[in-house]
């Protein structure tokens, strides 16, 4: 049988996609069991399971280390890898956001300071708008950058807006939604294709059942 390296999102995530798959006939119990282990794989159902950083998924899908993996949407757009999206999975839902403080207001004389981890979807963005900024690239704790006055705004992932809540920020516009997406490695979808369409058609399926 073909087995399918899958690269799954480490967290919250990958735990509701785990649980996806293994309901769409993918199981491999081994994964349940507690500890530090990162593979794991079940002959029967063909599968081998990594956990993944999640921000690293679509670099192990690209490069061919896994044949598929489950990537946010934010992702895709930020790195552009060269995969096939395959699936929308409907999970890990969440909106990139512009944020700032209570009190921001938007004079377009000025260049507006922007601190992200998103610095292409920010670009994109602005660029669309026409509006000139200065992005700040972060990596972490952006909700800091508006209140410590490093930047006007920050572009970033809302999800429940507990964060922006407790920080006292709130959202100044909705630039997209985003889930989990189904990537292929390009590569692999020709060699795996009946294992990959198969499993992209028995996920469909079940979302399908579940909607
Ligand atoms: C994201 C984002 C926000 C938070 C939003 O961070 O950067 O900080 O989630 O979620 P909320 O609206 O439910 O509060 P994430 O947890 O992905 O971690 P990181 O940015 O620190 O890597």
């Amino acid at each position: 049988m073909t087995m399918l390296n899958v690269a799954l999102p480490k967290g919250r995530l990958g735990d509701k996609v785990y649980e996806l798959f293994s309901k769409a006939g993918y199981e491999c119990p081994s994964i349940l069991e507690p500890g530090r282990k990162l593979i794991f794989e079940n002959e029967e159902t063909g599968v081998r399971y990594f956990w993944v950083k999640p921000s690293d998924v679509a670099i192990y899908v690209e490069r061919g280390a896994a044949d598929i993996g489950v990537a946010g949407k934010d992702i895709l757009l930020e790195y552009e890898p060269e995969v096939f999206e395959l699936l929308d999975l409907k999970l890990g839902k969440c909106r990139m956001c512009v944020a700032a403080k209570r009190d921001f207001r938007d004079h377009h004389t000025k260049t507006l300071r922007v601190a992200t981890k998103f610095s292409k979807i920010a670009a994109d963005y602005y660029r669309s708008k026409g509006r000139d900024i200065d992005i700040i690239h972060l990596n972490g704790s952006i909700e800091l950058a508006p209140i410590l006055g490093l930047s006007d705004v920050i572009v970033d992932i809302v999800e429940t807006g507990t964060t922006l809540r407790e920080n006292d920020l709130i959202v100044y516009d909705t630039i997209l939604p985003i889930s989990a997406r189904l990537i292929s490695n390009k590569a692999s979808y020709q060699f795996k294709s009946e294992a990959i369409r198969a499993l992209q058609k028995n996920l469909a399926a079940l979302l399908e059942e579940e909607t």
